[in-house]
């Protein structure tokens, strides 16, 4: 697999659908919900990066509300469930949900675990919750209104005191040679804006991938023959992982994702 390359043209459920459909169900699901298509140590590489990014802000207290917005396959949903969280996932995907709710059950926490499909523009959970975790989602919401929507929205089903957590495509610097039809690599400061925009303020941020050699290849990796492709998608993971491992956290300012925890404003509860 050489990945599978972006549509003309985007209409996102139609497209995540797809996605979930051709993918979702094949092993750890990661080619649905990482990087689309991609070979398995590809995106373990991205999973491990995100996960010991997001870690600190995943120690959760048994009984914490989470919500898990644009869930995918359910890993975040399934891992907070199994540590006690009581969790809502949703996703714009019937079969994204279907598979996470598949994947919760396997995983014995179903009984902790509601999920629901809906667009996160119009998101409307019927209640609030004390940890909102948004993974790679915002990147792909890519009208201004709807992204505006999406993020009121997830500020009016936080509770007092509550905490929200974003990772997402994030560089410090412009950096638009990634950009996709179905993907958006916002600058840092726009998210920022948009956040103060919407009643947040920002408790604390960090970096995830510092090693920049994923971004240089991955324009270029579908022009290559596929052996030549193969073979520096395995280098860049190889010269990726211990950098990102090591330093993805610290690195804020040369990371490409940035995980962002947020609360509302005015809250003096401590993230
Ligand atoms: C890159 S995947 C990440 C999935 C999951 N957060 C994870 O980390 O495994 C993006 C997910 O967001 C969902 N999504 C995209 N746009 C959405 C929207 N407007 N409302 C709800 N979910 C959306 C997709 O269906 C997909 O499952």
């Amino acid at each position: 697999m050489n990945g599978v390359p972006a549509p003309d043209r985007y209409v996102p459920d139609h497209y995540w659908e797809d996605r979930a459909r051709r993918f979702a169900a094949q092993g750890s699901g990661l080619a649905a919900v990482c990087s689309y298509g991609m070979p398995e140590f590809y995106n373990r590489m991205i999973h491990w990066s995100q996960y010991l990014a997001l870690r600190p802000w995943l120690d959760i207290e048994p009984g914490t509300r989470v919500l898990d917005v644009g869930c995918g396959v359910g890993r975040w949903s399934s891992l907070l469930a199994q540590r006690g969280g009581v969790v809502t996932g949703m996703d714009l995907s019937p079969t994204m949900i279907a598979e996470a709710q598949r994947r919760a059950e396997v995983k014995g926490v179903a009984s902790r675990c509601r999920f629901l499909v809906q667009d996160l523009a119009q998101l409307d959970a019927g209640e609030a919750f004390d940890l909102i975790v948004g993974v790679t989602v915002l990147q792909h919401i890519l009208d201004p209104k709807a992204l505006r929507s999406a993020v009121q929205r997830m500020a009016d089903h936080l509770a007092p005191g509550g905490r929200m957590v974003l990772l997402e495509a994030a560089p410090a610097t412009i950096a638009e040679h990634c950009d996709t039809t179905v993907f958006r690599a916002r600058q840092r400061h726009v998210y920022l804006d948009l956040f103060k925009q919407t009643g947040f303020e920002l408790r604390a941020i960090s970096g995830v991938d510092p090693a920049p050699f994923k971004t240089w290849l991955l324009p270029h990796l579908r022009g290559l023959p596929r052996a030549l492709g193969m073979s520096a998608l395995a280098g860049v993971t190889l010269l990726s992982t211990p950098i990102d491992v090591l330093f993805g956290r610290f690195a804020v300012q040369r990371s490409w994702h940035a995980v962002f925890v947020l609360q509302r404003t005015g809250d003096d509860h401590a993230a």
